[in-house]
């Protein structure tokens, strides 16, 4: 037995582990309950009486021999389980090189941020929709230009039982009408979404951009909480200098309408080749939600009023960011996306 444990001691001396499961086999080998060691403590009531104390030696030497070991093998695995490769932690640490977000993103969440603090909560829509959420329920006539080929995407449903025509979105309004279908006022909401318009791709004008549509209706809500909202959402965004104008329009949806200038933040509202010299540039429509969008949508127009605006995101960054060709927004040329690394 002596022999046995000797030769033991020698091969505990030596063993090597690559792995953490290498190392707990070898465990389970030696100090398992079923291991050599345990073993060799059963038979030792065989050994005999003159011999006991010699042999009792050895086998404790022997096992405190593998735990050390086995514990020293362990050190090296400690951690993440990989062996220690001589990696210098003293060393100055890689550059690491961190991703940027998007800059539609980046001015999407910043127009969401101002009109939540004030109580709006975000709503969106489906992007494939049907004429009657996308014009008909919005109030546009028949024959409207918006409706035409030239302007729209249509989609080819072949299913006899599909009545109302599908087409791409052209703008975030939709959502509108789908939220006033199963929410009776109060409703404020903000609808961040991409929209689709048939349009030939340069640098001002893409076959698809992005929109926030904003919509509030209450009782007795008025143009002065329209104008109130607006001025606070550009003074938010453009800074506390910024001034606003307000100046008629038509959208089949609102009534009255308008759309919305800022002083331009590029010269303050002195005059550059940015505003084309007039100090203005227009950055949304907006109006009182027309009565018949309304009643179209189940809401009582007698008891309810309500005002709604529409934004393009790139057109709010290009402001921001001085972006001056679309077609950076949607080419993911990194370059292009690290200049907004700064920016939130
Ligand atoms: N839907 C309009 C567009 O795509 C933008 C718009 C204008 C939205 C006026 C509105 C609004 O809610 O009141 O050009």
């Amino acid at each position: 037995m002596i022999a046995k444990i000797e030769e033991l001691l020698q091969e505990v001396e030596v063993l090597k582990a690559d792995n953490a499961e290498q190392l707990e086999a070898l465990r389970i080998r030696y100090l398992g309950k079923k291991g050599i060691i345990n073993d060799l403590m059963a038979d030792f009531r065989n050994v005999p009486a003159d011999q006991k104390r010699m042999v009792g030696m050895k086998l404790n030497e022997l096992k405190t021999k593998a735990q050390e070991k086995i514990n020293e093998l362990k050190n090296r695995f400690a951690g993440d389980g990989h062996q220690y490769d001589g990696m210098d932690l003293t060393r100055t640490a890689y550059p690491q090189r961190l991703g940027t977000r998007h800059p539609l993103s980046i001015v999407r969440n910043q127009i969401i941020d101002i009109f939540a603090r004030q109580g709006f909560t975000i709503a969106e829509g489906p992007e494939i929709e049907d004429d009657w959420h996308v014009f008909s329920a919005l109030n546009f006539a028949e024959d409207h230009p918006a409706r035409d080929m030239q302007d729209t995407f249509f989609v080819k449903v072949d299913n006899e039982n599909v009545k109302r025509n599908v087409v791409l979105r052209t703008h975030t309004s939709s959502v509108q009408c789908r939220t006033m279908e199963h929410q009776q006022p109060p409703i404020r909401i903000i609808c961040p979404g991409r929209v689709y318009r048939n349009e030939a791709i340069s640098y001002r004008a893409h076959c698809f951009f992005h929109q926030v549509e904003g919509l509030y209706i209450d009782r007795n809500v008025s143009f002065a909480d329209l104008k109130q909202t607006l001025l606070l959402f550009a003074q938010e965004m453009f800074g506390p200098e910024t001034k606003i104008r307000l100046r008629p329009s038509y959208f089949p949806f609102t009534e009255p309408s308008a759309e919305m200038d800022i002083s331009c933040n590029i010269c303050g509202g002195k005059g550059c080749p940015f505003c084309k010299g007039t100090g203005w540039v227009e950055i949304l429509g907006c109006g009182m939600v027309h009565p018949n969008v309304l009643e179209n949508n189940g809401i009582d127009s007698k008891i309810y009023s309500g005002y709604a605006l529409g934004m393009g995101i790139e057109r709010i960054t290009n402001l921001k960011y001085r972006v001056n060709d679309l077609r950076l927004f949607s080419e993911n040329d990194v370059r292009f996306l690290q200049e907004f690394q700064a920016a939130y």
